[in-house]
This record gives C-alpha cells, sequence and structure tokens, in this order.
C-alpha cells in the first residue's frame, strides 16, 4: 500500500516536472499566487493567503524580490531575444492620498540573488550607481514605476515609468498615463491610488514597448514608450525574469497581483482579471494636518482659553461681592448683585433716575415684575460696615405706610448697593422746584406733610428702637403710585434704645435743615424735629431753607419767614404757585409750626408726636409771637464749625463714609 502510494508521488512529480519544462517552452500565467511552486522570493517578499504576491510592507528600508526559478535562454546565436509580459500590480500607501516610495520593477537579471542591492532608489536591484555604470558585468534590464523623484538622476518630478538597463538611471522616462483607444488620447495615471494597474513589457529583439493601463482598460493601441534597445550586450545566455520593490524613507506596500509571461507574442496567454486577488485598500486618508497648521490650531485653542479664562474673570469681577461670615444672619436681606445687575439692564443710563451725591438710584426690574430701586454708594470704609448692615437689616423691618420700604442690601468691594421698593413718582423736590412738573396743590402739600410727620413720628416713639433719620427734606420724601409722601433714605438713619445716651453721636445732615446745637451737642429727635420744621417751611414756602445767592434778608428761610410775621404779613411767605386755592389758617399753622420747631433751643421744640397733633389740629398751637427767643434765629452751621468738629468724631460713626457726601451736596445747593 505504501509503496503504491509512493508510486502515485513520484510519478505526479514526474508529470509537474514535464509540465514545468513544457512552461519553459511556451512562457507561464499565473492569475494570483496560490500555486507559486516556481516562484523564487528574497528579501521580504511573501504570499499573503488569497494569492497576493506582496513585494514589500511599509516597513522603511525594505526590498524583496520574486522571480521565475526556471531561467530563459537568452542565447543570442540560436534564437531571438525576444520576450512578452503583461503584469499587475498595485503600489498601495499607508494612507490614501499619501506618498509612497520607492517603487517596483520588472527586472531581468542573470541572477535570482539580488540580495547585495540597495533599497530606495535602487530599488532592490542595483547596488551602486557608480559601481554599476563603470561596470557592465550586471547584465540588467529593469522597467521600474518609481514613485519617488532622485534628484541626482535627473528623474521627472512625479511618479513615473522607466526603462532601465544595468543602472538605476533611466535611458527612458515617462509620466504614467495610457493612450485610450476609445478617447484616442493620453489619460494620466496615478501610480499611487492603490488600484491595480497593467503593464505591457514587449521587446521584439530591437524595440522595446512598455504600457500602462487601469485594471479595467484593455492594452492602449499606442505604448506608452518605445524605444529601441539592441539587448544583446546586456542579456547573457541564462536570463531569469521577476520582480523586485523597495521601500526607503516613504513606503508602500507593493503587491503583484498576476502575470503572465512568453518569448512568443502569439503564445503569451492572456490573464483571467476575475480571477486576481484583491488587494487591501489604503487607510482611509486622515488629512495629515502640517506642523504649521497644528501650531496655529493649538494657538487657537490657546486664544480661545485665554479669551474663556478673561470673560470668566470678568464674569467673576463683574458680579464679585463682598460677604462676610456675620452676614450669614442677614441672608434674605441680601440680594446678589447678579440679579440687581440684570434687574437694572447693568446700571445702564435708561434705568437710571437720579443722581445726587449719595450715588446714583436705578430703577430696576425683578422677576415677577416687582419694581425696585437701586441706590448704589461708593463707599472705602470697611468699618463700621457690621454695624451699618445690621440697621439696613433692622430699617427692612420698620414697618409704616409712609415709609419707603427698605427690601434689603448687596455690597461689594468700595461699593454699596441699597434695594428699597420703587416709587413711581420721584422724590418731592422734583414737583417744588422744578417747573417743568406740575406744582403740588395745598391739599396735597398739606397731607404730605402729615404722612412725613406720621411717619417721623412713629419712627421717634412707634417702633422698637429710636430711629433717627438724621436727613429729612423733600428731596428725600418720595410719592408713591397715590402721591402719598414716603420718608425714603435711612442713608444716615441711626438707631438707639429706647432711653438710651446718644451724646457722642456725629452731627450729619444736609446744611439748611441742621440744627445748630448739632454740633456741640450732637444727635437727637430734637435735631429731627429741627429738619422737620425746615421742612414745613420749605414745603409752603417752595424754597429751600437756604439759597446762598439771595441777599441776606432772603438767603435764610427761617429767618425771612419770621420777618413775614414780624411785618404781619405771614402769607406772604407761601409760595407763589400755589395760587388761590389753599387755607389761610392752614398755610399760617403750618408757616407757625415750621418756625417753632426750628427753633434755636431745642428745648422748645414740639416733640415729633405733638407735631402730628398740631397738624391735625388735635391740639392748638403754643402761643408764640416772633419775638419769641430762639424763633427765627437762623444759626446757619458753617463749613468751618462741621469740618473742625464733626469730622475727628465721625470715626466711630457706622455712617461716616456717608458725611462727605452729604456737605457736598449741602454745599452744592
Ligand atoms: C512588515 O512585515 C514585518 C514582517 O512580517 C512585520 O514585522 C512588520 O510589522 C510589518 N510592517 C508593517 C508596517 O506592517
Ligand atoms: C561595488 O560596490 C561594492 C559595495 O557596494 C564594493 O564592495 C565593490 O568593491 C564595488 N566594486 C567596484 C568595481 O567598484
Ligand atoms: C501619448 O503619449 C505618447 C508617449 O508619451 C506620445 O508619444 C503620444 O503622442 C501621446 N498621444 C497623444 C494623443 O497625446
Ligand atoms: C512598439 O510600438 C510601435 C509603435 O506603436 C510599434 O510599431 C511596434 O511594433 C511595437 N513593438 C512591439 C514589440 O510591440
Ligand atoms: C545587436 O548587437 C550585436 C553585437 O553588438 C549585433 O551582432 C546584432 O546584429 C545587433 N542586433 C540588431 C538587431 O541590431
Amino acid at each position: 500500500m505504501a509503496f503504491r502510494l509512493h508510486l502515485v508521488l513520484i510519478i505526479s512529480c514526474v508529470h509537474l516536472i514535464c509540465l514545468s519544462s513544457q512552461q519553459q517552452e511556451t512562457g507561464f500565467v499565473y492569475n494570483g499566487f496560490e500555486q507559486a511552486a516556481d516562484i523564487f522570493m528574497g528579501g521580504f517578499a511573501r504570499i499573503l493567503p488569497g494569492g497576493l504576491l506582496q513585494l514589500t510592507n511599509t516597513t522603511e528600508l525594505q526590498t524583496g524580490h520574486a522571480f521565475y526559478k526556471q531561467p530563459f535562454d537568452f542565447d543570442q546565436s540560436s534564437s531571438s531575444l525576444s520576450f512578452f509580459t503583461h503584469f499587475v500590480c498595485a503600489l498601495v500607501p499607508p494612507k490614501l492620498g499619501a506618498d509612497g516610495g520607492h517603487g517596483i520593477a520588472f527586472v531581468v537579471s542573470p541572477s535570482m540573488d539580488l540580495s547585495h542591492a540597495l533599497a530606495t532608489q535602487y530599488m532592490g536591484v542595483f547596488s551602486n550607481p557608480t559601481n554599476a555604470t563603470s561596470s557592465s558585468s550586471s547584465h540588467l534590464l529593469a522597467i521600474e514605476l518609481d514613485t519617488v523623484k532622485t534628484i541626482e538622476y535627473n528623474e521627472l518630478e512625479k511618479p513615473h515609468v522607466g526603462i532601465d538597463l544595468n543602472s538605476p538611471i533611466s535611458v527612458e522616462s515617462a509620466l504614467p498615463s495610457y493612450f485610450s483607444n476609445t478617447l484616442k488620447k493620453n489619460i494620466s495615471i496615478n501610480l499611487l491610488s492603490g488600484k491595480p494597474i497593467q503593464v505591457w513589457v514587449d521587446y521584439d529583439g530591437s524595440s522595446l514597448n512598455v504600457s500602462l493601463a487601469p485594471i479595467e482598460i484593455k492594452k492602449p493601441d499606442q505604448p506608452l514608450m518605445s524605444r529601441s534597445i539592441n539587448l544583446s550586450e546586456i542579456f547573457q545566455d541564462k536570463m531569469y525574469v521577476g520582480f523586485s520593490a523597495s521601500t526607503g524613507n516613504l513606503l508602500s506596500n507593493h503587491y503583484i497581483l498576476g502575470w503572465s509571461f512568453s518569448r512568443s507574442k502569439e503564445l503569451l496567454q492572456a490573464l483571467d482579471l476575475s480571477k486576481l486577488p484583491l488587494v487591501p485598500p489604503p487607510r482611509e486618508e486622515k488629512k495629515e494636518l502640517s506642523p504649521l497648521l497644528i501650531g496655529l490650531i493649538i494657538l487657537l485653542v490657546i486664544l480661545v482659553l485665554v479669551v474663556l479664562g478673561r470673560v470668566y474673570l470678568y464674569r467673576r469681577n463683574k458680579y464679585a461681592e463682598v460677604r462676610e461670615s456675620w452676614e450669614k444672619e442677614y441672608g434674605p436681606h441680601r440680594f446678589s448683585y447678579k440679579s440687581l445687575y440684570k434687574a437694572t439692564k447693568g446700571f445702564g443710563r435708561d434705568c437710571r433716575v437720579g443722581k445726587g451725591g449719595f450715588g446714583e438710584v436705578y430703577k430696576g426690574i425683578l422677576p415677577l415684575s416687582r419694581q425696585i430701586a437701586v441706590k448704589r454708594l461708593s463707599h472705602d470704609a470697611e468699618q463700621g460696615m457690621k454695624q451699618f448692615v445690621a440697621e439696613v437689616v433692622t430699617m427692612g423691618s420698620l414697618q409704616h405706610r409712609n415709609l419707603v420700604p427698605l427690601l434689603g442690601y448687596c455690597r461689594r468691594k468700595g461699593e454699596l448697593l441699597l434695594v428699597s421698593e420703587y416709587m413711581p413718582n420721584g422724590s418731592l423736590d422734583q414737583y417744588l422746584f422744578n417747573n417743568q412738573n406740575p406744582s403740588p396743590s395745598w391739599l396735597q402739600r398739606i397731607s404730605i406733610l402729615k404722612d412725613i410727620a406720621s411717619a417721623l413720628s412713629y419712627l421717634h416713639t412707634g417702633a422698637t428702637q429710636v430711629v433717627l433719620h438724621r436727613d429729612i427734606k423733600a428731596s428725600n420724601v418720595m410719592l408713591d403710585s397715590n402721591f402719598n409722601g414716603r420718608l425714603g433714605d435711612f442713608g444716615m438713619a441711626k438707631f438707639y434704645d429706647h432711653g438710651a445716651n446718644l451724646s457722642a453721636t456725629a452731627a450729619v445732615g444736609t446744611i439748611g435743615y441742621m440744627a445748630p446745637e448739632l454740633i456741640t451737642m450732637g444727635t437727637s429727635t430734637k435735631t429731627d424735629v429741627y429738619a422737620f420744621g425746615a421742612f414745613l417751611l420749605e414745603v409752603t414756602c417752595g424754597r429751600r431753607p437756604m439759597e446762598p445767592e439771595l441777599s441776606v434778608e432772603h438767603k435764610y428761610l427761617v429767618k425771612w419767614v419770621c420777618e413775614c410775621w414780624k411785618s404781619a404779613s405771614l402769607l406772604e411767605a407761601r409760595d407763589p404757585r400755589l395760587g388761590r386755592d389753599f387755607s389761610a389758617e392752614e398755610v399760617e399753622l403750618v408757616l407757625k409750626l415750621g418756625l417753632l420747631c426750628t427753633n434755636a433751643v431745642p428745648e422748645s421744640r414740639p416733640a415729633m408726636a405733638q407735631v402730628v397733633q398740631y397738624l391735625n389740629l388735635d391740639l392748638p398751637l403754643p402761643d408764640f409771637s416772633p419775638y419769641t427767643p430762639g424763633i427765627g434765629a437762623f444759626m446757619p452751621v458753617s463749613m468751618e464749625a462741621l469740618s473742625a468738629i464733626v469730622f475727628p468724631s465721625l470715626r466711630n460713626s457706622s455712617f461716616s463714609m456717608f458725611v462727605t457726601h452729604t456737605i457736598l451736596e449741602g454745599h452744592g445747593r
């Protein structure tokens, strides 16, 4: 049994040898290299599953060769040197559209051993150009599909096809293209497309023709190159035919898909293109970014980050607040700067409703269309802030229909924001002193005076603490939608417990409303009464308590009203804008009450509760005349006296930061 098997094996071997010797006569054909016993491989070359002959992969400085093992007889005396070949190759760069290198060559060589040959532009065929040209002993013919330009060879700039004799310097070269038989014109071929390319090399003993075409195109009628060559000096008696490929710094996968060879044109077997193995496609081109572009992108990213960082810092700064631990208990009264910023459209001009020495007042709309007024005060002193905030919050708890409700506050570095309810009709002084606004009627005036008297009475006696407003004047009296008077701006208010000693408080207020004893004795409810008296006269006479530009007898309102009374024409002091529509008794009462309240002797001034009673006619005015001591004795608080006495004592005042403003405000008028 074993013997028989051996016999069968031997017979089939003999059969194979006969076959191959037959092939030697006629040539051969490979539609893929799955059965490739007759192929010699050198260097990297290998046959991949599926029958693809791979000469190189994409490793640097690699060479690969494949030869048909049987040499062909090119004995010049006996036969013609002609040969014909048709092969399909593919040059696949690592990425689609990338450069590849170095190329494939069809080689006719006296030896299959090309191990001495170099990679790169030598194609794995030649060893050294000087070496090779000097000696013609190499006996090499190569048809190269070269994808790299080599400067010293004067090669074509782009991938090219060349005929090489003994040397890598081509005797003839051309840009890869094919003649389209149908279009009758040359169409260029991209060697590095990764797609299979057909190559024909025909030599009839005198002329060598090279043709290229894409896989789907028939052999062109016109060759790409046609050159008459006498190969008798190149060829030796026995020559091997095959392929070589190489890589350098530039890389390609070099494949041979199919190959047909014959010594005679008629016997050249056709390739069955449908049976050829498939070529692994190059990886999809990932746009290789140039270093410049990468640099630019990094720069851009950095730029964007910087901008974002700045925006972040800007926003953080924009909305930055000062918040201290002691403020925690006032949490509900604290507004975030951001919400105020949004409510007032960024403290925009359109939202500004007032500008005074204190700071600016903005109208704002909180969510749920709640209208607020935001007073923005600049302050530098952190000192006393704690007490101030405590008082702001206390003020929030004051409840009287004639007070402007204070809703809360916000603190920032160098800035303080007080939030109160918005009063749509503005402040009283705008009606008294601005001729563009309608002058309030006497009824309105007396009603507002009663409102403020009631509010002040509440502050002095009705709240849990005594609250001194310390800055009563027409510009601090706000008018709500029903034209009710509401005492606002508690920027200088002072709190103390009932019965406590107040002597050490600072003298603050507005010139003309400040009681003469303020400097020597400090604040008390009586100084508020004095200011209210000045306010009574202001509203009734339509004049500010002190008008520096007027003549001496008219300059001080208190004095002037008293003079009018002395000359038995008290009513003359009234605001001419009142017209005729007023009650003479009421005007007289209010003027007299104003004089009573501005009495130079604090003890002679009535308390606010009494003032309310006088205004409501619940109590008759005490008996006094313009000649009563203290009446109409206006002793202006001079700036010199203020700066000398007030400022040193201000250090401990919680409202010291406002004093400067206040004095300036008073001075300006
Ligand atoms: C090329 O082939 C060699 C040997 O098989 C292998 O080690 C190498 O990783 C391959 N290179 C690439 C780029 O595929
Ligand atoms: C040819 O080059 C090889 C090495 O590349 C060297 O060893 C040899 O001597 C050279 N031969 C000639 C004739 O220059
Ligand atoms: C096509 O190219 C060949 C060789 O490069 C040239 O000889 C021939 O004139 C060209 N034909 C046309 C139609 O351009
Ligand atoms: C080469 O091409 C020329 C011109 O097309 C043609 O005349 C000649 O017969 C061709 N030679 C071979 C060997 O095909
Ligand atoms: C080629 O050259 C050889 C010798 O150099 C000569 O004998 C032969 O006739 C030439 N063949 C042709 C076709 O010119």
